[in-house]
C-alpha cells in the first residue's frame, strides 16, 4: 500500500491531516491508554520494615534464616577480621604495609582518632581539651609491647569509654590506622641509632644548641 491511498478518515484525521468530530473521542482514548500502564516500579510493594497484614507477625518480610550470609560477607579470615586467631590477639599485620598503607593510616588516623588520642598519639585531641574522659598515650611501654591485634580490637570493639569504630572505619583502614599508631610510636621513641647514616653525621656535626 503506498501513503497517497492510505485511508486516514476512520482513525478520526481528515486528509489534510486534521482532527475530524470522530478523531476527538479516539484521541482521549488513547491518552487514557496510555495511563493504564503498570510497571514493576508502580506495583504495590512494601518498604523495607513495613508493617503488613500479610505474614501472621505483621512484618512485611521473613527474618533472614540463621547462619545465612550475604554475599560478600563472608568473613572467615580470622587474622584480617577479629585480629585474633585461637583466642589470642595477632601480633603481625595481615596484609604488607607499604607506604600508600601508612599515609592512608595517617589520613584516617587524623579524622577518627586524634580527636581524642591527639595528633601524635598523646591523648591530648581537641574533644579531651574540652572535658573527654582522656585515653591513655600510646607512647608507653604496655602499648608500645602490645600486639597489633589489641589494637584492632579496640578498634573493632571499642575499649571502656571508647566507642568502636568498625561501623564507620572498615576493616583494611583500620589496620592502616593500627600501622600508623606504630610508626607514632617509633617517633616518639627513637634513639640517634635510629636515624640514618648521612643525617646523623650531620646531626653529630651541628654544634649544640642550634
Ligand atoms: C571519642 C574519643 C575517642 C576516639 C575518637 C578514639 N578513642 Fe581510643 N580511647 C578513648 C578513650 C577514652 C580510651 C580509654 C578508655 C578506657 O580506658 O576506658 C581509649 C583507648 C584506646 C586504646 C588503648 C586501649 C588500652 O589497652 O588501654 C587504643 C589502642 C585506642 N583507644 C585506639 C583508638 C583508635 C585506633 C581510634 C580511631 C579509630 C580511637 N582510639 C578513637 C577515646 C577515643
Amino acid at each position: 500500500m503506498r501513503w497517497t491511498t492510505l485511508r486516514t478518515e476512520p482513525l478520526g484525521l481528515s486528509r489534510g491531516g486534521r482532527l475530524t468530530a470522530r478523531g476527538v473521542p479516539i484521541l482521549v482514548l488513547l491518552v487514557m491508554l496510555g495511563g493504564c500502564r503498570v510497571d514493576m516500579h508502580v506495583q504495590p510493594s512494601h518498604a523495607p520494615l513495613d508493617r503488613s497484614e500479610f505474614f501472621a507477625d505483621g512484618s512485611s518480610a521473613r527474618p533472614l534464616v540463621p547462619e545465612t550470609v550475604p554475599r560478600g560477607f563472608l568473613r572467615e579470615d580470622e587474622h584480617l577480621y577479629a585480629g585474633r586467631v585461637n583466642g589470642q590477639d595477632v601480633t603481625e599485620f595481615p596484609f604488607t604495609i607499604d607506604e600508600a598503607v601508612l599515609s592512608r593510616g595517617q589520613e584516617r588516623f587524623n579524622i577518627f582518632c586524634s580527636t581524642c588520642h591527639g595528633a601524635t598519639g598523646r591523648g591530648d585531641g581537641m574533644i579531651v581539651r574540652r572535658g573527654f574522659q582522656a585515653p591513655p598515650t600510646f607512647h608507653q611501654d604496655r602499648l608500645r609491647e602490645a600486639p597489633v591485634g589489641h589494637f584492632f580490637n579496640v578498634a573493632t570493639n571499642g575499649f571502656g569509654a571508647m566507642p568502636d569504630y568498625a561501623p564507620l572505619v572498615p576493616v583494611h583502614d583500620r589496620w592502616a590506622i593500627i600501622a600508623y599508631i606504630r610508626a607514632l610510636q617509633l617517633s616518639q621513641h627513637a634513639g640517634v641509632e635510629d636515624v640514618p647514616g648521612e643525617e646523623r653525621q650531620q646531626l653529630e656535626r651541628r654544634p649544640q644548641g642550634q
